[in-house]
């Protein structure tokens, strides 16, 4: 056998293998992201990585092709390269060489090493660009696919970084794209389109996430859906701006790639100076399903994740808007605790001059005015109802009518002397100078020094449009995005067991990158169920169901004017962060008695709720929506069936549950949630009032099916599944 002269190493795990390559000292090459390709040999691998070489055609470079996870020119990649940068023009095509090969903590020789997950990290340098770089390329236990890169600058000069993406390799087979684009208050909408020669490109510009970022670009055999077809997505974990593509080039291959979007001149490294890139992070699986339930057990094990069931939650926002009243306030909250909630979160407006959107905002101390006691009386009395309380900020942000933009102009984002355009009547707080971020860190860190506070709702209210130190012009919006995380951890590192929601005009601040620091997402600003359904569907694309704050609001939704039942409403709510945005003094007896018992069932089932796999069904009929969790031994599961519309047909076709253990039986019980869905016409199975539901084999519920009842249009029923053996 030839001696190996190729570092080859074959990660495993959850069910998918990543086999790299790293050959002549370039730069690694995914030979495989896929399926587990069980254990290969040395001579195995070796055949596999020959056999994966691309011959040279007409009118292409005399070497094949060997695509690397930072596309290089000088290989005869046309693409998108992964490094655009210059020494004032020079420069500019970088060709690395590998210098060392490091598995988690071995250095590897050639040859192949086989692992379960693990870390690869590899050390190149462009010595006459003055350039080192760091890649690391890992398969987590979940089976996701991480890289990451570090470029140093190693020379006198500076290198002006204009670009760095990531790329892995997707096969021929992967012709068709799913995103999602959306909108304030109807965030993460789905969209479809042929993966064809050229770049999908998809930049968020906005300084966060955004309602419309990709959030995970999957590319699949034509027609993927939830459980079917094969399917590969690609995730930017980064809350600024940002790129996702996807890349088919004329010789037929393709890439999805991802990496942060840097603005004119944003990072430039003098020699010894480092920039190193968000985690682009990659996750195979067959059905959407499987790629979304990568991503929850991913967030689920990040260190520091909450494990304590998720409390329910009444948000006052929707209750009072900016009418802050203490008596009010104390009402809402005995009526809250009455019905079993088990934290309250003030919203804005407690703070400086905040009496609406147009002032105030930046200054972090209780308005006297509203507050003459401080919040004591109010926290006093949240806590002695047996309740957590939480505290709006929105830590980035200023009013300019407020004390500390007029006592410091240059902590306000702009290019110069000329301000950004206004957007709520405010700007943004520059968190890289770093007294504007001790500032407001002090500021909260005393609040939440001084009071009982749990929880943090962190709320980020515009897009941050030229956002530039204002002393020197430039572009900041890197520095920025560093500082905020930094700013959340620093506060839990000060405050142990601090909790913060991420929120953002709604659901705009939502990525893994947040997730690290944060402990749920605020969905939308829209609760309406109708929109809910389609807004949460989509999340849960990313982000586990108990990380996504679901609340139940008032029977006409604010953003919408659309009424719904409240069995509808909560319905929809039930299956994540539980919570009310409500002014329940509004609510009739018969509403509190129906929202006490959806939260006595909601927490009876927290740990199924928020520990299990979520499973979608693609329903034949469009108007009906399946959705489900499933226990890790499948010895439960939940399924919710929901009308969002009326069919052509009278009936929907069967119930087929996805998830259960073929192997065993199971009981099927409608759960009441206190107020019945209107309009159900039960199926022939469907068990009277009080009376145990039939029981039947795996393999019936998950290929035959059930009948499904019929609903009026917008209400919903839950299917309880428990296993008999
Ligand atoms: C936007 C958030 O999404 C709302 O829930 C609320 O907190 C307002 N901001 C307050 O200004």
């Amino acid at each position: 056998m030839p001696e190996a002269t190729a570092v080859l190493v074959h990660l495993r795990a959850a069910g998918v293998s990543l086999l790299v390559e790293v050959a002549d000292r370039r730069l690694p090459a995914v030979l495989h992201w896929g399926d587990d390709l069980g254990e290969l040999s040395g001579e195995e691998a070796a055949a596999l990585a020959r056999a994966r070489v691309v011959q040279a055609m007409a009118n292409q470079v005399d070497e094949p092709l060997r695509l690397s996870v930072l596309p290089e020119q000088h290989t005869g990649w046309v693409g998108r390269p992964g490094l655009s940068g210059s020494r004032d023009g020079r420069s500019w095509t970088p060709w690395f060489t590998v210098t060392e090969v490091r598995l988690d903590d071995r250095t590897l020789s050639p040859g192949l090493t086989g692992s379960g997950a693990g870390t690869l990290t590899v050390t190149a340098v462009d010595e006459e660009a003055g350039l080192e770089l760091g890649l690391l390329l890992e398969l987590t236990v979940e089976g996701l696919v991480r890289a990451r890169a570090t470029l140093t600058s190693t020379a006198e000069g500076v290198y002006q970084l204009d670009d760095l993406v990531l790329a892995l390799p997707v096969p021929q087979r992967a012709r068709e794209i799913l995103d999602l684009a959306g909108r304030w208050g109807k965030e993460r909408t789905p969209q479809r389109r042929e993966l064809v020669v050229g770049t999908h490109l998809r930049e968020g510009r906005r300084g966060r996430t955004g309602p419309e970022a990709a959030t995970v670009l999957h590319v699949g055999t034509p027609g993927f859906g939830f459980a079917e077809g094969e399917v590969w997505g690609l995730h930017t974990a980064w809350s600024g701006n940002h790129t996702h593509y996807a890349e088919r080039i004329y010789s037929g291959e393709q890439v999805l790639g991802g990496g942060e979007l840097l603005l004119p001149g944003e990072v430039r490294l003098a020699r010894g100076d480092s920039y190193t890139s968000p985690w682009v992070v990659g996750a195979h699986g067959h059905g959407l399903d499987e790629v979304a339930r990568r991503f929850h057990r991913h967030l689920r094990a990040m260190p520091g994740r909450a494990t304590r069931p998720r409390p329910v939650t009444l948000n006052v926002w929707e209750a009072v808007y900016f009418d802050h009243d203490l008596p009010r306030l104390k009402a809402l909250a005995d009526l809250a605790a009455s019905i079993g909630v088990e934290r309250f979160v003030l919203d804005d407006g407690w703070f400086g001059s905040r009496r609406d959107d147009t002032s105030g905002l930046g200054d972090w101390t209780v308005s006297a005015d509203v507050w003459p006691d401080g919040l004591h009386p109010l926290i006093d009395h949240v806590r002695g109802l047996g309740m957590e309380f939480g505290l709006w900020f929105e830590p980035e942000m200023v009013n300019p009518d407020s004390d500390v933009a007029r006592a410091h102009p240059e902590w306000i984002m702009a290019p110069g002397e000329r301000l950004p355009v206004e957007s709520r009547h405010q700007q943004v707080l520059n968190l890289s100078i770093e007294e504007c971020w001790t500032h407001v860190r002090d500021q909260m860190s005393a609040l939440l020094a001084e009071y009982d506070i749990a929880y943090i709702k962190w709320d980020h209210n515009r897009d941050l449009v030229e956002a530039s130190t204002r002393a020197t012009g430039r572009a900041a919006v890197h520095e920025q995005t560093l500082a905020t995380y930094r700013l959340m951890a620093d506060l839990k590192q000060r405050h142990p067991g601090l909790e913060i929601e991420s929120c953002s005009s709604g659901g705009l601040r939502i990525d893994l990158a947040v997730l690290e620091h944060t402990d749920r997402v605020w969905v939308s600003d829209c609760i309406d169920p109708q929109e809910r359904r389609q807004i949460q569907r989509w999340t849960t694309q990313l982000v586990a169901p108990e990380l996504m704050g679901t609340h139940i609001a008032s029977g006409r939704s604010h953003t919408t004017g659309r009424v719904h039942d409240l069995g509808f409403r909560a319905q929809t709510a039930f299956f994540g962060h539980l919570g009310l945005e409500w002014d329940l003094a509004e609510a009739s007896p018969e509403d509190l008695a129906t929202l006490t018992e959806v939260i006595a069932r909601h927490k009876e089932r927290r740990e199924l709720l928020h520990g299990g796999d979520l499973v979608r069904l693609d329903f034949p009929d469009p108007t009906v929506e399946l959705h489900g969790v499933v226990a890790p031994d499948r010895s439960r599961a939940l399924y919710q069936l929901a009308t969002v519309g009326r069919s052509e047909v009278s009936l929907p076709g069967a119930l087929v549950l996805p998830g259960l253990d073929p192997a065993r039986r199971y009981r099927v019980q409608p759960l009441d949630l206190g107020q019945p869905a209107r309009g159900l016409r039960p199926p022939a199975w469907w068990p009277a009032e009080g009376e145990p539901g039939p029981v039947l084999p795996g393999t019936v519920l998950s290929r035959a099916g059930l009948q499904a009842p019929a609903l009026h249009p917008e209400q919903a029923v839950l299917l309880e599944v428990s296993a008999v053996d």
